[in-house]
This record gives C-alpha cells, sequence and structure tokens, in this order.
C-alpha cells in the first residue's frame, strides 16, 4: 500500500510516523515534507500543499492508494474532492464540508442551527456597522476575521479603542481579505482540544489535549499557531468526552448531512469549559498542530483503517480510536521573532542527542550543506512520553535543553498545570 501526506510540518510528521506504524505498513511520500520528514517518507519538495493539480498529478503517476491532507489551505482549496475525483481515496472534507473552518460566520450559522453551545455573537459587515456596534458592547470583547488566518485572525479586545484598532487591521489588511468580521462575547474558562474521526454520520473521538497558544510563559504576548501541548487532560474522563462529543460533535456532523455537506475527516473542536459547560470557540477541520504531535504517539488502533474507514458513509460504525494510557508532552521550538516573522538559514545543534530521548517532529526545517538549518516560525517539536505528566514533561524538556540555534524561543510552563492537577488529585 502507499499513502500520500499532504504538508510539510510538525502534525504532518507525526502522522507519517503513525501511518508507518500500521499493519498495512505503507510506502509513505508526503509532498512537500521538510528535512526531518524525509527520514521517514519520500518527500516531494517541488510539490507545495495547495497546489490541488500538481497533487493528483502525482498521487495518479505514482498509484497512491490513500491521501491524507493536513493543513486547511489544501483543504479548502478543493483537494479531497479533485484527488477523489481522479479516483484516489483520500483522507478530509471535501471543500463545502471544509467551509466550517473556512468561515467563522458559517460555523456560527450552523450550531445556532444545530444547538452546539458557542459564544453569543454579531457579525460586522462594514467598518461603520464595526464603530456602531463596538460603542455598545461590554468590554473585554473578540473580534474575529471570518476566513483563515493561521492562528493569527482572533484579536482579544480590552476596551474600545483596542477593538477599534482591530477593526482598521481586518477591513484594511489584505492578508485578511475581509469583508465580515465576528464580534463574540469572551468566554472564560479552560480550553480543550478536542478531535473526532467522522464518517458523514458517526463520530469516532480522539484523546482530548491541550494546546498552548500564546508565545510567552504564563499565556502572555501574542497569539501563535500553538507553542506546546499535552494529552490527555486531567478531569476529562471517557464519560466527558463522550457527552461533549454528543453535545457538539454529533449535532454538527448531522446538521453537515441535512445540508447536503456530509463530514468526512477530522472535526476539532476548540472548547472553552466554563462554569456552564463547554463551549465552541471554533471549528477545525483537520488534525490540530501540536495536538496531533502529542496524540498520534498515544495511539494503539491502526491509523489506516480508520482513515479508510472514515471515507465511506457510514463506515466508522462500531469502531473506537484506543489509546495508550501513558502521557505525551509536545514541546515548541521557534525561531526569533516568530509570531511576527521568522527567522531562516540558522543552524540546529544537538539533534542527535535530543533524538536519543524523545521523538522529534520536524515543522521549519531545511538541509542545507549537509546541516539541518531552520527554516520557518515553528521548527521543531520535541514529544516525550511518561507514566504520569510530570516523568512525560521532564523527559521532554531534558530532550530540548540539548537542541540550540540562534534566537530559539521555548515555553517552559509546558504542561505544568497538568502536572499540578494531577498530583493534586492523587493526594
Ligand atoms: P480561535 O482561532 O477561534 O480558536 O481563537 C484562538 C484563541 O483565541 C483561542 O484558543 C482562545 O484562546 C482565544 N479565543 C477565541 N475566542 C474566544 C472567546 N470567545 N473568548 C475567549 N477567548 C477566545
Ligand atoms: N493548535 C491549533 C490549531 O491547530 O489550529
Amino acid at each position: 500500500m502507499k499513502a500520500l501526506v499532504v504538508g510539510g510540518g510538525g502534525r504532518e510528521h507525526a502522522i507519517v510516523r503513525a501511518l508507518r506504524r500500521s499493519a498495512h505498513a505503507p510506502e509513505v511520500l508526503c509532498a512537500p515534507g521538510n528535512a526531518g520528514i524525509a527520514a521517514d517518507a519520500e518527500c516531494l519538495p517541488e510539490i507545495a500543499a495547495d497546489d490541488v493539480e500538481a497533487l493528483v498529478a502525482a498521487a495518479r503517476e505514482r498509484r497512491v492508494d490513500l491521501a491524507v491532507i493536513g493543513p486547511e489551505l489544501a483543504l479548502v482549496a478543493g483537494v479531497v474532492d479533485a484527488l477523489e475525483e481522479a479516483g484516489i481515496p483520500a483522507f478530509g472534507p471535501s471543500r463545502a464540508a471544509a467551509e466550517l473552518e473556512g468561515s467563522k460566520a458559517f460555523a456560527k450559522e450552523l450550531m445556532e442551527e444545530a444547538g452546539v453551545p458557542t459564544a453569543a455573537h454579531v457579525l460586522l459587515r462594514s467598518r461603520e456597522e464595526a464603530v456602531e456596534q463596538l460603542a455598545r458592547v461590554p468590554y473585554p470583547t473578540v473580534l474575529k476575521a471570518d476566513g483563515l488566518a493561521a492562528g493569527k485572525g482572533v484579536i482579544l479586545c480590552a476596551n474600545e479603542a483596542e477593538a477599534l484598532a482591530a477593526i482598521e487591521v481586518f477591513f484594511t489588511e489584505q492578508r485578511f481579505g475581509q469583508t465580515t468580521v465576528v464580534l463574540e462575547e469572551l468566554l472564560e474558562g479552560e480550553e480543550l482540544s478536542l478531535l473526532a474521526l467522522c464518517d458523514g454520520e458517526n463520530v469516532v473521538p480522539l484523546a482530548p489535549a491541550q494546546d498552548y497558544k500564546r508565545i510567552f510563559d504564563g499565556d502572555e504576548g501574542p497569539n501563535t499557531g500553538g507553542m506546546g501541548s499535552y494529552s490527555p487532560v486531567p478531569g476529562f474522563d471517557q464519560a466527558q468526552i463522550e457527552s461533549i462529543v454528543d453535545r457538539v460533535h454529533r449535532p454538527v456532523v448531522a446538521a453537515m448531512a441535512r445540508r447536503g455537506r456530509p463530514f468526512h475527516g477530522v472535526l476539532y473542536a476548540g472548547l472553552m469549559i466554563g462554569a456552564d459547560g463547554p463551549k465552541v470557540l471554533e471549528f477545525n477541520t483537520r488534525f490540530g498542530d501540536p495536538e496531533t504531535q502529542a496524540v498520534l504517539p498515544r495511539m494503539r488502533s491502526d491509523l489506516v483503517d480508520l482513515f479508510l474507514a472514515a471515507r465511506e458513509p457510514g463506515g466508522l460504525a462500531g469502531m473506537s480510536a484506543e489509546f495508550d494510557p501513558a502521557w505525551a508532552v509536545t514541546l515548541v521550538l521557534a525561531s526569533a521573532g516568530y509570531p511576527e516573522s521568522s527567522s531562516k538559514g540558522d543552524v540546529i545543534h544537538g539533534l542527535a542527542e535530543a533524538a536519543e530521548l524523545a521523538e522529534l517532529t520536524h515543522a521549519g526545517t531545511a538541509e542545507r550543506d549537509g546541516e539541518i538549518v531552520t527554516a520557518g516560525g515553528r521548527v521543531l517539536n520535541v514529544t516525550a512520553l511518561g507514566d504520569g505528566p510530570a516523568e512525560a514533561r521532564d523527559r521532554a524538556y531534558d530532550a530540548a535543553s540539548r537542541i540550540s540555534f540562534a534566537g530559539m524561543q521555548i515555553r517552559t510552563d509546558i504542561a505544568a498545570r497538568a502536572v499540578e492537577r494531577a498530583s493534586s488529585q492523587s493526594t
């Protein structure tokens, strides 16, 4: 069997490794891949993750049996529709189903229809409308770009002046291409990432994870794509996971089916768990990065079987995803300037030593003259497993301490909360 993973980050590296553990023993290709993925898969560096035509051509030529799509841009560009039309089995949502991530306004409308709990919101369709609304709402409040923004389209505003400045950015900056901005109520509580595999009808939850979005310790500084993660999450047992999936994922999958946009693939709910239960912050229609790096190493079920089943309407009936009870902690090593910018070409030291202590997945790396150098904002992920969160965390930080490159950024408090919680539960 031959599998093609689309993308070139830490998430895709983790997916490549999990596919290689399958009993189907697939030969794995990755487009475009990166310098680290090249050790585990045949990379196709000339093919961008959202170049639909080139991906279909390569999948045909190489007779791929299963394509797995990592990044949202490729899904929203319709890569799954194009691959399936060409007869190549592809795991992921159609373009129409990926709109759940591609448009926050669509996601809000669908949640309302499906009765899924989420923050109260209003859509702002012009600057004038925004100015009028912003004079009336309580602060702090939240403003979100409607479309894809690589984790940088959400601004928490403490007061009206900050909100007006955010509106200015959303309606003028080209990268947001905005005609709509979502204004929503600020939710308080604890965040949880709950991903589930879907086959258009059934929902199979994966192990829960927590993600650290801000760049600095103590959740300070701007939002990033994610600076670390861990799994499982203290306080969320199987019964609670099932109850969340009943209130969130299952009604959404049913509503999408009613709309003729059956949802196949990973439905990732970003949740805020507050005093009155879980509320949805956002949906993603793909694996999370860096949650996947902490979740997949714990998976015991065969990922190829689950991916193939999820393509068939109702194919996941009776299936479940099983996880090792071990804990996983993932640290992200980012380059200087991230998230505003990133630094490229800095030589990375200590990889071999670190790899003996933990699992390294590469995000933004490249090879230059036989050396591995930085090539993006998030550079590397270090994942360690342990019997408890403290052991996993200590191992991950020990391994990360062996790695260095100019301007390296790492948070020092990843999973500290889980360690505290687990120790207070056991005393
Ligand atoms: P999103 O991309 O919508 O998940 O937002 C990114 C991050 O912004 C979330 O993980 C939260 O930390 C924060 N956030 C988004 N929406 C809200 C909200 N309504 N209330 C509080 N925090 C939010
Ligand atoms: N970790 C957040 C995301 O993948 O969007």
